[in-house]
């Protein structure tokens, strides 16, 4: 997706939700949808068109942990670290994936090819430990087995 052309982009948004209650929260959740996160430069200009603080907006953003600051990583994964998960050594595996990446929970590698994130249940509790890569899910993960997967989505050693 191409960067936001902001200006005409937020006005329109910006329109559609002016005056209406909880308008600056459904305003950040569109400009989330579209772009997978709410770049620094849009939270300025609606801060301008709002007329209102951008702390006030930044308190909204880090209130809600839906919202992203970050571009997101070409490939999402998410971690399960669900009760039956964490109990078959899901933090082993977080733990490779930090070493290996070289990246914390809820950050993009520095490439931009990965995001990290850590999950509660992804509902495949039998396949514990659980990790997924964008809609892929990885069950029964040894840590041995973590590089050759990251591999596939272009890791290289
Ligand atoms: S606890 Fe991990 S899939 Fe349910």
């Amino acid at each position: 997706m191409t960067e936001p052309k902001l200006s005409e982009d937020i006005k329109k948004v910006v329109e559609k939700w002016r005056n209406k209650k909880g308008s600056l929260v459904m305003i950040l959740h569109e400009i989330q949808n579209a772009y997978g996160y709410v770049p620094r430069e849009t939270s300025l200009e609606l801060s301008k068109y709002l007329d209102v603080p951008l702390a006030q907006i930044y308190e909204v953003i880090t209130f809600y942990n839906y919202f992203k600051l970050e571009k997101p990583g070409t490939h999402r994964i998410a971690v399960c670290m669900g009760t039956a998960c964490y109990l078959k050594g899901a933090p082993v595996i977080l733990q490779e994936l930090k070493e290996l990446l070289d990246v914390e929970e809820g950050h993009n590698t520095k490439d931009g090819l990965f995001a990290l994130d850590v999950v509660r249940c992804l509902g495949c509790c039998g396949l514990a430990p659980v990790m997924m890569i964008d809609s892929k899910v990885y069950g029964k993960v040894k840590k041995e087995e973590i590089m050759n997967i990251l591999s596939e989505y272009g890791k290289e050693e």
